[in-house]
């Protein structure tokens, strides 16, 4: 019989130790178990921003943070990106397996037919106005997608949460396309069930009325790519966000609009426009030197926009990934002298031979280059943010799919530490 390890705090005053029960996962680090701290023992654990905590057991996604290693369903990155195109890692990030040629063609099609919005919906866009962020319009009309599906709204239902995930991965291209046009005045161009997941994303955000459009198969490839990569990342703030909203019983589309709020911050996925934001504001190669020293500033709050990770230690495994389309659409769209383009590749190399850049071990993350790749593929700047929420929303639902059929999952509660005034009358 294996022992059962636990973990023992002792408090140093009169109170009695409490013994902990460690749970191991099937890789990464162990876990002390707290549930039991507070009725034991009266304290509560202080974690702001969980550098330390654990908020559920999941099956999805596996980093290790030190060593670069990023794990859909247990398979690397680098073999999901080289070898899979973004239908299968959907299929497998919701099944937990790749699919077969047969699973494949079956879920290719179920998404195609969900891939239309109902024709109300469509009305919705015109509600904002035309410079609304798109991010502002996702966050609308995804939570607004809750009010056409009654029908198959019952979270406790398997069938129910596969339907509602299936409509959020196939629906998503299109709102994001739709945002973009909205936003700059051109009329909506409906899916097309002939084109593959990408390259039907391009269509609608590219093609016009008036003249055929091709995308250029470098183009579907990394959209592809920024899709397959940015699809889930473990409990991150917009997935600790759709599983806290979800905890409550609040429907999936409620849940991942609440997911897209969340991305939209600088800090996480507002970060690939923040770096282009960035790299104009730079302007030129002759500038860099400056910006380096203000981001090394402790006085300036100035940071080199897609550098750095919470989890990432070492480079981002995605990084390198997303660095090797950056130079293949580069060069297929012949942009590597094109000025911007120019600064960032200067910028990358000299902050990854400065010593504080070194010794903090901040690396260029996926944001820096799939903000360039996106750049170059012409996609406006104020449109990458949707494109990484459209891309993670098969993430979101898997994770609140999985929380959902989990038997202990319950509504997320955490506590504080009060640090106000003590009872006072009036
Ligand atoms: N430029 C300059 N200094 C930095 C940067 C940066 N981009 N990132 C961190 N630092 C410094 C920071 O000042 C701190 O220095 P010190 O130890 O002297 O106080 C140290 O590095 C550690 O930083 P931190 O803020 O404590 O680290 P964190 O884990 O809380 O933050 C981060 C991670 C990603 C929010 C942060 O690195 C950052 O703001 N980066 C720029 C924004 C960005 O690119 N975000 C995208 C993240 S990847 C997309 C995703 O997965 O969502």
């Amino acid at each position: 019989m294996t022992q059962k390890k636990v973990a023992t705090l002792s408090f140093g005053d009169d109170r009695e130790s409490v013994e902990l029960p460690i749970l191991s996962g099937s890789m990464g680090p162990d876990v002390i178990d707290i549930r039991t701290l507070h009725t034991q023992s009266g304290v509560f654990t202080y974690d702001p921003g969980f550098l330390s905590t654990a908020s559920s057991s999941s099956e999805i996604t596996f980093i290790d943070g030190g060593k670069g290693i990023l794990l859909y369903r247990g398979y690397p990155i680098e073999q999901l990106a080289k070898q899979c195109d973004f239908m299968d890692v959907c299929y497998l990030l919701i099944n937990g397996e790749l699919p077969n040629k047969k699973e494949k063609v079956s879920f290719d099609k179920i998404i195609k037919d969900h891939s239309m919005l109902h024709e109300q919906l469509v009305r919705f866009f015109s509600g904002f106005r035309r410079d609304a962020h798109p991010m502002a319009v996702m966050v609308g009309v995804v939570g607004a997608l809750s009010a056409f599906y009654h029908e198959a709204m019952d979270i406790s239902d398997a069938g129910h949460r596969e339907l509602s995930a299936f409509r959020l991965i196939a629906k998503l291209p299109t709102i994001t396309a739709m945002a973009y046009k909205y936003n700059i005045g051109q009329p909506f161009v409906y899916p097309r069930n002939d084109l593959d997941y990408a390259e039907n994303f391009l269509h609608m955000m590219f093609a016009l009325p008036t003249e055929e459009y091709k995308p250029n198969p470098v183009m579907v490839r990394a959209i592809d790519r920024i899709l397959i990569l940015h699809a889930d990342h473990e409990q991150n703030a917009s997935t600790s966000t759709v599983r806290l909203a979800g905890s409550s019983g609040a429907n999936p589309f409620a849940c991942v609009s609440a997911g897209i709020a969340c991305l939209w911050g600088p800090a996480h996925g507002g970060a690939n426009e923040a770096c282009l934001n960035m790299l104009e504001e730079i302007g030129s190669v002759s500038r860099i030197d400056e910006y380096i020293k203000r981001a090394k500033d402790k006085n300036d709050s100035f940071r080199l926009m897609g550098f750095g990770h919470r989890v990432y230690k070492n480079f981002d495994p995605r990084a390198q990934l997303m660095r090797e389309t950056c130079h293949e659409v580069l060069n297929e769209l012949g942009l590597h002298n094109d000025p911007l383009f120019e600064l960032a590749l200067e910028l990358e190399r000299i902050a990854l031979e400065d010593e504080y850049f070194i010794s903090k071990k901040l690396y260029p993350n996926v944001d820096y280059y799939s903000g360039i790749v996106q750049r170059a593929l012409g996609i406006p700047t104020f449109m990458f943010t949707s494109i990484f929420a459209m891309a993670r929303t098969v993430g979101w639902v898997a994770q609140w799919s999985e929380m959902i059929s989990d038997p202990e999952h319950r509504i997320g509660r955490p506590r504080q530490r009060y640090t106000g005034k003590t009872v006072r009358n009036v």
